[in-house]
């Protein structure tokens, strides 16, 4: 099986690619079948790995799935046939917390492995758990589970301690069955949230203020099922528009949804790359090359973790000192070691990282070791002189569909090897 990734650097990229759905507005969507026993359409699941383990993680618990991935996926759900979550999924991906929000508002009780801890950071469950016992359910952890039992869930009033983007949409798809009116206050304001509250909508759930930090879902006592079309991955976009900015090259992405870039086109900008938004196209054309720029990462509509990584390898080979700022993950900056074996210059400490940007960097074996650390590495193979080779590659598959042929189209010369 192809597990590393190879590239000869050091071409200019330019052309167009279509951007594909959104991983974090594909899992929650998926999940949010198993609020009704009518059938959920899915018109443009991504063929991701993430969506196999969803899908896995769905059937276990009773679902009917149909169509392909990367394509119209039917979910249904007509009868529950368990309420748990098992380990070997869960520990496989996090995001399968978000069956617990549905299985507790559907069926009264849910056993959900809970998530350990992950690459970028401890990342606890704590304020969902906190969120369920104010909406009235009994909480457990045992032997590694959370086990949670409401004979009806209630509607509360839930300010989270921090913004929490899964929180949300577990606590948001739990109280669109609950019993009289939620208000989650401090709610995230990311797109997958709103596109999450569109289909719930749809399904005829009652929610209002979805993608303001206070949103209000009217609980019903039954919702049923829908169509829906999954947004565009605004992260996905980004990483594909970082090509441009750092070969010197011109990219185009189309099927975007630009108002979801704003802070990744800005500090493109700042990079010093020309953009044109065109409807759903963005263009990118890169200098000869990048400026420093300083990061600060933050929720939405502030500048994404999910790109900072990708940032993290341009501003390598930018021509001054850049400062980023990770206030989202305690841990996510394994990928600066990784490109400093490319030859970039990055120190960091704690949450800041110092990049002293270098004229190119160098083609080198490097590993990767989470999702955007691995994009943020083909990023700089792009533009190093000579050939990157990049292992651990199925941490990319979790979150891009075929990034290496979408690369190619843009003059990319990267290929999979065993
Ligand atoms: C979502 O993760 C995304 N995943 C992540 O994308 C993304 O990085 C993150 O939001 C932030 O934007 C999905 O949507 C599937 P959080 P999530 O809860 O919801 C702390 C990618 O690369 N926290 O918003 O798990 C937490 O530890 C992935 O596609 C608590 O302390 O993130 C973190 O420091 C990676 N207690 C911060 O809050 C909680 O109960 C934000 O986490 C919940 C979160």
């Amino acid at each position: 099986m192809a597990t590393r990734l190879v590239i000869e650097g050091g071409r200019r990229l330019g052309g167009e690619v279509r951007v594909s759905a959104a991983k974090n507005a594909a899992l929650p969507a998926l999940c949010a079948a198993l609020l009704t026993s009518e059938p959920v359409v899915l018109e443009n699941v991504p063929d991701l790995a993430d969506v196999a383990t969803t899908r896995a993680l769905l059937e276990g618990l009773g679902a009917e799935i149909s169509g392909e991935s990367g394509s119209e996926t039917r979910v249904q759900v007509a009868r529950l046939a368990s309420h748990e979550a098992p380990y070997e999924l869960v520990s496989t991906m996090r995001a399968s917390v978000l069956v617990l929000g549905p299985l507790l508002a559907r069926a009264g009780v849910a056993r959900v492995a809970l998530p350990g801890g992950c690459a970028i950071g401890v990342r606890p469950i704590d304020q969902h758990l906190k969120g369920f016992q104010k909406l009235g359910a009994d909480i457990a952890i045992k032997n590694g589970y959370v086990e949670a039992r409401a004979s009806r869930l209630k509607g509360a009033r839930i300010t989270t301690d921090l913004v929490t983007v899964t929180g949300t949409e577990n606590l948001m798809m739990a109280a669109a069955l609950a019993e009289g009116t939620t208000v989650l206050e401090n709610a995230a304001r990311e797109p997958e949230v709103s596109d999450l509250a569109r289909l719930l909508t749809g399904m005829g759930a009652r929610i209002e203020g979805a993608g303001t930090e206070r949103i209000e879902i009217e609980g019903v006592t039954e919702i049923g099922g829908a169509r829906h079309r999954i947004i565009p991955d605004r992260i996905e976009a980004g990483t594909l528009l970082v090509p441009g900015a750092i070969t010197g090259g011109d990219v185009t992405i189309i099927g975007a949804a630009p108002r979801h870039l704003t802070a990744t086109l800005a500090k493109l900008e700042e990079c010093g790359a020309q953009i044109t938004v065109d409807g759903d196209r963005v263009r990118c054309q890169g200098r000869e090359r990048p400026q420093a720029a300083d990061i600060i990462t933050s929720p939405f509509p502030g500048f994404p973790t999910d790109m900072q990584a990708q940032f993290m390898a341009l501003l390598g080979a930018a021509d001054g000192l850049s400062k980023i700022t990770e206030t989202i993950f305690e841990n996510r900056f394994m990928h600066a070691a990784e490109l400093n074996r490319m030859g970039a210059r990055i120190e960091t400490e704690g949450s800041t990282a110092v990049v002293r940007g270098v004229p190119s960097y160098q083609g080198a074996q490097v590993m990767a070791t989470d999702l955007r650390a691995s994009a943020s590495l083909v990023l700089a193979g792009l533009a190093a002189n000579g050939t990157t080779e990049i292992s651990r590659v199925y941490h990319l598959d979790r979150g891009y569909e075929r990034l290496e042929w979408k690369l190619r189209a843009l003059g990319a010369n990267i290929d999979r090897a065993a």
